[in-house]
């Protein structure tokens, strides 16, 4: 963010870098690919830096790098039209060459331009090979011997499988780096590069057990507690700038927990946009996400037609993904025209509205490694009902009255059911048209810190170990 972005780790990657060189204590770049998504108002602000050759195996190919400076960090686009021309960031036959490139090609430039980092801080199976590259490639060279390094997982069902076939051929590696390259039969970059780091992280403290089992760990369970001694979670932060309903300009009407009944006005805009009965008093739920099985989506399925059935609500649903969930929540919209928008789209200028509009989130994901969305909510004066699992689990505690004090932040369950799902969204409900514990609790979501200050700290700990 803001360059190019399909999902959550765009958005940490566009907010992190930031609070790390607002520090003040770190010199902090980012290298990316130069994709094809990237708009000609940012091309026009790069500044050409250098051009060289990466040997890949047999292959030489063009890099050129481009610089631009945005909020204390310095971003370098690798540029090669051969691999990132395209009509998306990923998801080609060749993505295993195409990040292979990607990761020679961040070392190569170290040495072009004279910058060797004290940390190389890589992120997800795409950048895996970095690591590997520098631990198996480039450490004997001067100006590498001492680069540490730090691999973070934001999601473990991507790992980046391949052949062996292509060890050689593609990843430039031999059969002395077989053992390491191993799992399950196949390459892994996930797994080199989680054996090469020195240390690994993910997103949130409560992922970072989870990973340590089969339930979670899609396989590489015995790699990550054979390396658990450098294995860390920080939860994840959001943009409070972006994400900002004090000053957002593509809100109808902007708001604070102080002035809460302004809200109101954006719930009464989106049903107006939408074609739903514009009424204040009714709450409306909401889910965005990517539309897929492990975002929970069974679990609202399950539960979503005798909530809507029962009682007075609206529900409001934004994303695209498996075209059983498309389907089913087209055809609740059809059997429900008054209370259920289905909006089949990715589209985050909308999301935003949403988010502003509705009172209460629901997000029952089956793993979370951290989840923005319960946070981007909860910013937007929206109550969060959630499973307690990764990330949902970290940020948001069950909300209970004990005596004259409130726990919590949100609604919260452990099952793996849509009968808990239902329940605790039925008492997000009774929360919501309480008028009193509904202005207590709003006001304590609200002010509930999501922001980046503190987790960039950990970070910055987190360096400072190596
Ligand atoms: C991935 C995870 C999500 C996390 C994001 C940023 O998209 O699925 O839980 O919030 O990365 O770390």
């Amino acid at each position: 963010m803001p360059f190019s972005a399909t999902g959550g780790l765009g958005d940490v990657l566009g907010s992190l870098p930031a609070a790390l060189a607002a520090t003040g204590k770190a010199d902090v770049r980012v290298v990316l690919p130069l994709y094809e998504a990237l708009s000609n108002e940012w091309r026009r602000q790069l500044k050409e830096e250098t051009v060289f050759y990466v040997p890949l195996s047999w292959r030489h190919q063009y890099c050129g790098v481009y610089s631009l400076v945005k909020d204390g960090v310095t971003y370098y686009f690798l540029d090669n039209e051969y691999y990132f021309k395209r009509s998306a960031l990923y998801g080609f036959f060749d993505d295993g060459e195409r990040y292979a490139f990607f990761c020679m090609a961040v070392l190569e430039m170290m040495e072009k331009l004279q910058f060797y980092p004290d940390v190389l801080h890589a992120h997800d199976w795409q950048a895996a090979l970095s690591v590997v590259y520098l631990n198996c490639l480039y450490r004997c060279r001067p100006g590498y011997e001492n680069i540490r390094t730090v691999f973070t997982i934001h999601n473990i069902e991507y790992q980046g499988k391949y052949d062996f076939s292509i060890l050689g051929d593609v990843f430039s590696l031999g059969e002395n780096e077989h053992t390491l390259m191993e799992n399950d039969g196949c390459i892994n970059l996930m797994k080199a590069a989680i054996e090469c780091a020195d240390r690994v992280s993910t997103v949130s403290p409560r992922y970072a057990e989870e990973i340590l089992t089969a339930e979670y760990a899609h396989g590489l369970e015995s790699t990550l507690c054979r390396n658990r001694g450098k294995l860390s979670g920080i939860l994840n932060g959001i943009d409070y700038v972006y994400y900002d309903p004090q000053h957002d300009k593509g809100i109808a009407k902007t708001f604070t927990a102080r002035s809460l009944h302004n809200k109101a006005q954006n719930k009464l805009a989106l049903q107006k946009e939408t074609g739903l009965p514009q009424r204040e008093d009714v709450p409306m739920l909401a889910v965005i996400s990517r539309l897929a099985s492990h975002k929970g989506l069974d679990l609202i399925a399950d539960c979503i037609c005798r909530i809507v059935e029962e009682n007075d609500v609206q529900l409001v649903v934004l994303g695209k993904g498996e075209a059983r969930y498309e389907f089913f929540f087209s055809d609740l919209q059809h059997r429900f025209p008054d209370k259920v928008r289905a909006l089949i789209t990715y589209d985050r200028d909308l999301s935003k509205r949403i988010y502003a509009a509705t009172d209460i989130f629901l997000m029952p994901s089956r793993s979370e490694p951290c989840g923005l969305s319960q946070m981007i909510a909860s910013r937007y004066g929206a109550i969060p009902v959630v499973r307690e699992t990764g990330g949902l689990y970290d940020s948001i505690k069950p909300y209970w009255i004990e005596g004259t004090t409130m726990h919590g932040n949100g609604f919260t369950f452990a099952g793996y059911s849509g009968e808990e799902l239902r329940e605790r969204t039925q008492a997000a409900i009774a929360v919501w048209r309480d008028p009193n514990a509904r202005k207590a609790l709003l006001t304590k979501i609200m002010k509930t810190d999501f922001s980046w200050g503190t987790s960039a700290k950990r970070y910055l700990e987190l360096y400072a170990t190596l």
